[in-house]
């Protein structure tokens, strides 16, 4: 334990945080009153046997909150949990890769395991709820995973299970037939009013689990996300501190869905964090050492502490020595949905100093569908254009188009690569946002970042799984290089 504890405590009783405060007091003091150093050796040993049998209790007790535990692991940043990270994916129906690509495990698999592992609580971020196919009166049997999904959580209550669940505005009734399961099986349900608060959405997508596992990633609550939606998201599992630091996120949403809520300014220091793009957790992830943290989108939701999720992004394309890889559905220098259209190039500036002035290959993999929006590709040429084989800017743009067969094109919303990740020669980057102003500026997101730089055993890093992700893709067939697509014009628009 470090003598000097400086330490802004998270919704601690205050008697834990006096006992730490005191400890490091003595630290000093025990050399000038040597006399004192006994008793207080005593009730130094034993206020640590205290927390230290909490420490071993805790595992079994459930979802009480941990905050003496906290306080003891966070005093250097470092956890003790070992924490086990696994990459999801959802991979569309019909989209295939040749015989020996990398295939992650699926996500839904990943969100059944969290379920069937859940034994005191389930805390839900979302955007919106369709995991049955009641919206879209298919009755498309590639439903069945969203709508085993919802089964699941419906019984959770009979489990003894806390589901809770955060959710933007729907807008309509008809859009609610989930929630209403939801609310009717026990399950609290708050409507966050970004739109009111902030004027963007509640687009974050996250799970915590028990106080211990989470998922984050660009799968929705939509039975589309787990067969006709191409995602990628990341499951870390047996992380109490990770899963309490998602937590505070989770909390802060959780509070400005109360009636009539508005935004704190500052937030109180129950949702500060320590964890942050300067002072990552230290952590072992599947046994490898590694630095995390989690960002957080917008500004205004972030309490102390909080890297904000744009300065994530730049730090991480900052810090790229040889690569930065993105796959993202949407990508513009604009603030996409801001009336009057603002130009946004705070991306693109990192992107092209880093391509000019480093060397640095960066590619953009994205997305192409009914849905995307005509004027994001002259700005993806623009990058693509920087690309010479006499300057040798290494930049390319690719589009991913997931086939769609003649009955896979009645589903609405479907038939995209979602996806929303960057990785580095050096660092994963796994969000939920698109890369637009409007998502960091307004709209609710967040990310884990894990950087495995410090380790020495680099064989099976998250960093290198991700790599060979995105690589699978952009080699793929379904990867066209920008200035080809001009004959693509019946299945994207451009
Ligand atoms: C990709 O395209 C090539 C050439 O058109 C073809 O030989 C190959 O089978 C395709 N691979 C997949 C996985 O579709
Ligand atoms: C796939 O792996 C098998 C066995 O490891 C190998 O024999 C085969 O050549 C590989 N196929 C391709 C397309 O790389
Ligand atoms: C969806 O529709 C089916 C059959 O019409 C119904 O039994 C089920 O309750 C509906 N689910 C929800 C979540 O509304
Ligand atoms: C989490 O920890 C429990 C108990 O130590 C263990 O049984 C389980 O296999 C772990 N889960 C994962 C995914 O590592
Ligand atoms: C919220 O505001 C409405 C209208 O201003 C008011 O009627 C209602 O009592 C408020 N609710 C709470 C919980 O403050
Ligand atoms: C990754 O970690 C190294 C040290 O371990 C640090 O120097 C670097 O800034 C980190 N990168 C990012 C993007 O946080
Ligand atoms: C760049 O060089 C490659 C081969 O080295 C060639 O195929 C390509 O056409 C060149 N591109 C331009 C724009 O000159
Ligand atoms: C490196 O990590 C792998 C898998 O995580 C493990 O099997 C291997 O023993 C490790 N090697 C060293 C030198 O620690
Ligand atoms: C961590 O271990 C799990 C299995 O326990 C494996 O599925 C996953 O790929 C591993 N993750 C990394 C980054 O090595």
């Amino acid at each position: 334990m470090k003598p000097k504890v400086v330490y802004k405590p998270i919704s601690s009783p205050e008697e834990a945080e006096e006992h730490l405060v005191y400890m490091g007091h003595l630290q000093n003091s025990a050399r000038r009153y040597y006399q004192c150093a006994l008793v207080i050796a005593i009730v130094v040993t034993v206020l640590f046997c205290l927390m230290a049998a909490q420490l071993l209790l805790f595992p079994l007790l459930c979802s009480s909150s941990t905050e003496k535990m906290e306080i003891l692991v966070k005093q250097d940043n470092s956890c003790s949990d070992p924490c086990n990270i696994v990459l999801v994916e959802s991979i569309p129906e019909g989209l295939e890769y040749s015989p020996n690509s990398t295939i992650s495990p699926s996500v839904f698999q990943s969100w059944m395991t969290l379920l069937s592992q859940a034994k005191c609580s389930v805390d839900i971020a979302s955007f919106y709820w369709t995991l049955t196919n009641n919206d879209t009166h298919t009755k498309h049997p590639s439903a069945q995973e969203g709508e085993q999904i919802l089964q699941e959580m419906i019984k959770l209550k009979q489990r003894g299970i806390s589901l809770r669940v955060a959710v933007n505005p729907s807008g309509s009734p008809t859009k609610d037939a989930d929630i209403n399961a939801l609310r009717a099986s026990g399950a609290d349900v708050r409507v966050v009013d970004l739109p009111q608060l902030t004027n963007g959405v509640l687009h974050t997508k996250f799970w915590v689990v028990d106080g211990k596992h989470i998922y984050i990633g660009s799968a929705n609550m939509d039975w589309r996300s787990l067969t006709q939606v191409k995602e990628l998201g990341s499951t870390v599992y047996n992380c109490t501190c990770l899963a309490q630091d998602l937590e505070k996120i989770f909390e802060a949403y959780w509070v400005l869905g109360e009636a009539n809520a508005t935004i704190p300014s500052p937030w109180p220091d129950t949702f500060s964090t320590i964890y942050n793009k300067e002072t990552p957790m230290e952590v072992s992830l599947n046994s490898t050492e590694s630095h995390v943290y989690l960002s957080s989108s917008p500004p205004p939701l972030s309490a102390k502490g909080r890297t904000d999720d744009i300065d994530s992004i730049l730090s991480i394309i900052d810090d790229a020595k040889k690569f930065v890889y993105i796959s993202v559905m949407d990508y513009t220098p604009t603030e996409e949905f801001s009336k009057p259209r603002r130009y946004w190039p705070v991306i693109d500036n990192h992107l092209r100093k880093a391509v000019y002035e480093r060397h640095v290959t960066v590619r953009l993999l994205i997305s192409c569908w009914a849905n995307s929006k005509p004027n994001m590709f002259p700005f993806l040429n623009s990058l693509d254009a920087l690309q010479n084989n006499k300057s040798h800017y290494n930049i390319e743009v690719k589009i991913f188009i997931v086939p769609v067969s003649p009955e896979q094109k009645s589903i609405p919303f479907a038939r995209v690569n979602h996806n929303k990740y960057m990785v580095t020669d050096r660092v994963a980057y796994i969000g939920t946002s698109n890369w637009a102003g409007d998502y960091f500026i307004r709209t609710a997101g967040s990310a884990l970042v894990v950087n495995q730089t410090c380790t020495v055993n680099s064989t099976n890093t998250m960093q290198k799984q991700l790599e060979a992700v995105f690589l699978r893709d952009w080699d793929s067939n379904y990867s066209h290089v920008i200035h080809s697509l001009t004959s693509y014009k019946g299945k994207c628009i451009f």
